[in-house]
C-alpha cells in the first residue's frame, strides 16, 4: 500500500509494546498502523493526530468509530466532499470525494498523547504521502500535533506559520495551502473549543479555496 508504514512496523518501541498489549486485550481489532483513507489523485489531504483506541485501532481506517470522526465525516458529506452512509466500519460503502485522511502517527498511542520523536518518526511516511498526491493543492490540519507535523515534513519554520483556527497559511515552496482547525475530539466540542459550525466553516473556506 502506498505511503504506509508494514502492518508490522517497528519503528517505535512505545507504540509496538501498547499494539502488543491490545492484541492480547482486542483480539478483534485492526491493532496496526492505520493506513490513509481516500484517493491518491484527491485535492484536500486531511492530516489527524493519531488513531483512536476503540476508533480507528478499532475498525482500521481513519477517523472511523472515533467521536473525532463524528464531526468530521458529516461535515465532509455535507459540503459534498463525501458520499454515502457513514457506518462507523471500514467496509460501510462510505466514500471521501477529492479528499483523502491520514494521520501525524499512524498506530495508536498510550493515552492518545503522541511523543515528539513518533511524529518525527512517522513523518516518513507523511511526506511520502504528500509527495505521491499529485493532484493536491489543501491541506487541512487538524489540531497542532498535526499543524507541526507538516511544517516539520515540509521543512517550514515552525516559527513563521503560528497554528490558529480557520487561519490559512500559504506554503509557497511547494505551492500548497495549509489551512487549520482545531482537532475534531470529543474533549474540544464538550469544553466548546470547537463547534460544529467553526467546523463547517473551515470545509466551506476550503470548498471556496479549490
Ligand atoms: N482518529 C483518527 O484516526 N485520528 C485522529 O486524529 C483522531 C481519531
Amino acid at each position: 500500500m502506498c505511503c504506509s508504514p508494514q502492518k508490522n512496523c517497528c519503528l517505535c518501541p512505545r507504540l509496538i509494546e501498547f499494539r502488543k498489549e491490545n492484541v492480547k486485550k482486542f483480539p478483534s481489532y485492526y491493532n496496526a498502523p492505520v493506513p490513509a483513507f481516500g484517493n491518491l489523485d484527491a485535492e484536500i489531504l486531511v492530516v489527524g493526530l493519531a488513531p483512536g483506541l476503540n476508533g480507528a485501532n478499532k475498525t482500521g481506517r481513519p477517523f472511523t468509530n472515533d467521536y473525532a470522526g463524528d464531526i468530521l465525516y458529516p461535515a465532509l458529506k455535507k459540503f459534498g466532499l463525501a458520499q454515502g452512509n457513514y457506518g462507523k466500519t471500514a467496509d460501510d460503502g462510505f466514500e471521501l470525494i477529492d479528499v483523502r485522511i491520514t494521520n501525524s502517527v499512524r498506530c495508536v498511542p498510550p493515552q492518545n498523547k503522541v511523543t515528539t520523536d513518533e511524529v518525527k518518526t512517522c513523518g516518513k511516511f507523511l511526506i511520502e504521502e504528500i509527495a505521491a498526491m499529485k493532484n493536491l493543492k489543501i491541506i487541512l490540519t487538524l489540531g497542532s500535533v498535526a499543524h507541526n507535523a507538516v511544517l516539520g515534513v515540509l521543512g517550514y519554520k515552525k516559527s513563521s506559520f503560528k497554528f490558529a483556527h480557520g487561519i490559512v497559511h500559504k506554503l509557497e515552496k511547494h505551492n500548497l495551502i495549509m489551512i487549520n482547525s482545531y482537532h475534531t475530539s470529543r474533549y474540544n466540542v464538550n469544553t466548546g473549543v470547537l463547534t460544529q459550525k467553526m467546523f463547517e466553516d473551515v470545509i466551506k473556506k476550503i470548498k471556496a479555496l479549490l
